[in-house]
């Protein structure tokens, strides 16, 4: 198993730190340290960029337009965007006849004058249908309001989102319904058949966007019965001829898990078979598992990072990275996963203070060491 942890300057890890991460099962015997130069500042944007990739971030309307230190950061190392909540449909349409896009609006207008690539994220979702839709989207009339509002959200950014995750999340092995889809109104009542709809619904929409489908857990040893479901599920949707260009693999990494690269490749490579392109939607790496140690962490977490992004990178259908926040001050991850010790999570390339850690340099050397498009 390779797990080459390459240029990262040796100021960011010392050898105690380095021996405490292979002891912690991360870095197997092969790991070589590299004495290399230390990697210039290069932004992150750039890196991608000469390897025909584009890296992108997550971002958060509150931060971005009220934080100067936030939206540099997102300026100096994004090429592209993509709202966290602001275009999901609880906030665009918070009662039945009300819409209201002043957020994602201004996001959009913030990435076109920023010349930034905009992601549209996301218009089918179980999660997120506004409180007012509950009894309709499990009666009769269910499937056609989540189609207009798909139809709605992608026409009012017609031109303006470059790719759009149509379908978020729709595969839920545990739930044991027909071809794994998730128990919900819509997907039971439907089928496949119906997210086929949701991506024509979106092709007509916005003939120009790319039409993603979007999804977790495909990363890891235990997660075989979820990458089969998902493989199949993307087979027969493109077998019923849905407009489908991408499969969004979300990747929330969990430091410590058990990463096979060989599976993870061959399961790229499938997808890729059935002409789809990849991007990684949502990168964070969860602490949660480790020692409260600080720069342990930062290792770890950088050496996952570093492991799982050179066999994404070395799949020719991916086309780029996007992490979900930039800095570790507004992840999701500290209330959606908090540590049992209550102490932060060191999640994202920079810290609570917008300083570079170990992960951005992981994420750069990625790069650098990407085969070109
Ligand atoms: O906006 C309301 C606010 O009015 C209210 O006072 C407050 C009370 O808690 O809640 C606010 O809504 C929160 C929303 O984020 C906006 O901040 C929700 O509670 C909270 O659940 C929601 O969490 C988001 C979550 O998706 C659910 O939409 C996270 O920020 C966001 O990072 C997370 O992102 C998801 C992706 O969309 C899909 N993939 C997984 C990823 C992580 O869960």
């Amino acid at each position: 198993m390779r797990n080459n942890i390459g240029q990262w300057p040796t100021k960011h890890i010392d050898r105690r730190t380095f021996l405490l991460a292979a002891g912690a099962g991360i870095a197997a015997a092969s790991v070589q340290v590299s004495r290399a130069d230390e990697p210039s500042e290069t932004p992150l944007r750039q890196r991608a960029e000469k390897k025909g990739l584009v890296f992108g971030t997550e971002v958060n309307a509150g931060p971005l337009f009220s934080l100067k230190q936030y939206q540099d950061a997102v300026l100096r190392d994004a090429a592209m965007i993509v709202p966290e909540n602001e275009m999901k449909w609880r906030p665009t349409q918070p009662t039945a006849r009300q819409s209201n896009y002043f957020n994602a609006d201004r996001i959009a207008k913030f990435a076109k004058d920023n010349m930034l690539l905009l992601r549209g994220h996301t218009a089918v979702w179980h999660q997120n249908p506004p409180a007012w839709t509950k009894d309709i989207i499990g009666s009769d009339d269910g499937q056609t309001l989540v189609l207009d509002h798909a139809r709605e959200l992608i026409n009012h950014f017609r031109g303006r989102v470059m790719e759009w995750d149509v379908v978020n999340e729709a595969i839920a092995p545990e739930d044991d319904m027909p071809d794994n889809l998730r128990n919900w109104a819509p997907y039971n009542k439907g089928g496949i058949d119906f997210i086929a709809d949701c991506f024509h619904a979106a092709r007509e929409a916005d003939p120009n966007a790319n039409l993603y489908y979007n999804d977790y857990s495909v990363y890891y040893q235990n997660q075989g019965h979820r990458r089969d479901a998902i493989l199949s599920f993307l087979e027969k949707l493109k077998s019923k001829g849905a407009p489908i260009d991408g499969f969004g693999i979300q990747s929330h990494l969990i430091a410590n898990a058990e990463f096979d690269e060989n599976v993870y490749r061959r399961f790229l490579s499938e997808v890729a078979d059935l002409g789809l392109k990849i991007r990684a939607t949502e990168l964070d790496v969860s602490d949660v598992r480790l020692e409260p140690d600080i720069k342990l962490r930062d290792t770890i977490v950088a050496a996952h990072t570093k492991q799982y992004l050179d066999v994404l990178f070395n799949e020719p259908a991916v086309v780029g990275l996007v992490t979900w926040g930039m800095t570790d001050r507004f992840s999701w991850l500290h209330k959606g996963w908090p540590r049992k010790d209550h102490l932060r999570q060191r999640c994202l390339p920079l810290d609570d203070n917008f300083a570079k850690k170990p992960m951005w340099y992981a994420i750069a050397d990625a790069f650098d060491h990407a085969p070109s498009r």
